[in-house]
């Protein structure tokens, strides 16, 4: 069994998911731990027991001493194009980065153009898609449970740059990664806010078409009916995906009552099965060449469809993808708000 060498370029708080599902693969070895803060790296290593790993403050001299096989990019948005870029020069096989992808369209097309130019396998932490109850949701969809998928609403809790990715590629999921052709969006920047150095809106509306001509809904931000959450309707019953418990339910078609169908965990956490699953397939990725759930190509069209929202706020119209790579839209229309970055 071949092992994988694993570095991180920061050890702030999502770093820590990480390191439960690299902990838990007997393929991976964690052998060097970054970030500019040199005492978040030493707490790191401390709460993980990464005892063996070499600490660095500066990324690129860690990529040119540890000549990791897989990085993990746990930055904030801003820096996530410059160090994929970085990484993928530097010879790495695999790297995992933090989600959203980037802070422009532009830049994400970048990122995704330098991991194909190096051969590196690029993937996206939107681990929501390993959690047993969007999994159990999109094999009931799948299975024909509910006939055949119509409509999907989805419920943002808030901004869809950062938080709205999540949802956006979870409503993805559901309808089995078919293209989205259109986007219709509307958001409202009155009060916006910050959020890992990016200005955001306080409120939007997105109304997407997917090639197969499923259509979804989304309501992000304060004004909306519940704080996370999926209805999925179909010919033959609805699904709802829940915060609340129960987390999934189905009724199907001349029924009255909804049925709770039992899934581990929430729709955030479930132990370690989900980190579990994502390092898995990153390892599995690289020894066996298998397709990725959270590659790069799923998580392209997620942040094709937030740039397009945007866009379309802008434009006051439908904007058909695929998405001109136009890179001022976002912060234009978010800094209307006169939010500023902390
Ligand atoms: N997947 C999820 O569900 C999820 C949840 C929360 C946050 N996130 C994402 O994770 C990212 C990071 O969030 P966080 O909460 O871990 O932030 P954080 O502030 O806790 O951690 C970031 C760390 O990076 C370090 N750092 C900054 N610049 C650096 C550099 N050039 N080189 C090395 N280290 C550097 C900082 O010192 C800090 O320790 C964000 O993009 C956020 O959107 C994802």
């Amino acid at each position: 069994m071949k092992t994988y060498c694993v570095a991180f370029i920061g050890c702030g708080r999502i770093a820590s998911l990480h390191a439960g599902g690299y902990k838990a693969n007997p393929q991976c070895k964690v052998v060097a731990l970054t970030d500019v803060k040199e005492e978040a790296a030493t707490a790191f290593a401390a709460k993980h027991e990464f005892g063996d790993a070499v600490l660095y403050t500066d990324y690129k001299k860690m990529l040119r001493q540890a000549k990791p096989d897989i990085v993990s990019i746990c930055l904030w948005t801003g820096l996530h194009a410059q160090v994929v870029k970085d990484c993928a020069a530097a010879g790495v096989q695999a790297i995992h980065c933090e989600k959203p992808m980037a802070a422009s369209w532009k830049d994400a097309l970048a990122m995704a153009k330098a991991a194909r130019k190096a051969g590196v396998q690029l993937t996206f932490n939107h681990q929501r898609r390993k959690l047993p109850a969007f999994q159990a949701a999109r094999t009931l969809v799948k299975e024909g449970a509910i006939g055949k998928l119509l409509r999907i609403e989805s419920f943002n809790p808030m901004n869809i740059l950062d938080w709205g990715t999540h949802v956006v590629d979870m409503t993805f999921k559901m309808n089995g990664d078919v293209p989205v052709t259109r986007v219709l969006g509307q958001i409202d920047v009155r009060q916006g806010g910050s959020w890992f150095g990016l200005p955001y809106e306080q409120s939007a509306i997105g109304w997407l078409t997917f090639a197969n001509g499923v259509t979804a809904v989304i309501q992000s931000g304060e004004q909306k009916e519940m704080s996370l959450g999926f209805r999925l309707h179909g010919t033959e019953g609805d699904i709802e995906i829940l915060d609340a418990e129960p987390h999934l339910r189905i009724r199907r078609k001349g029924r009255s009552t909804w049925q709770a169908v039992k899934v581990k965990g929430n729709l955030h956490d479930a132990g370690d099965v989900h980190m579990k699953a994502v390092m898995r397939d990153i390892t599995d990725g690289l020894s066996k060449g298998r397709k990725l759930e959270l590659s790069v190509d799923h998580a392209l069209r997620a942040t094709e469809v937030i740039y397009a929202w945007f866009e379309s706020a802008l434009q006051r119209q439908t904007v058909e993808l695929p998405l001109k790579p136009t890179s001022t839209t976002y912060l234009t229309v978010a800094t209307a708000s006169g939010a500023k970055s902390r």
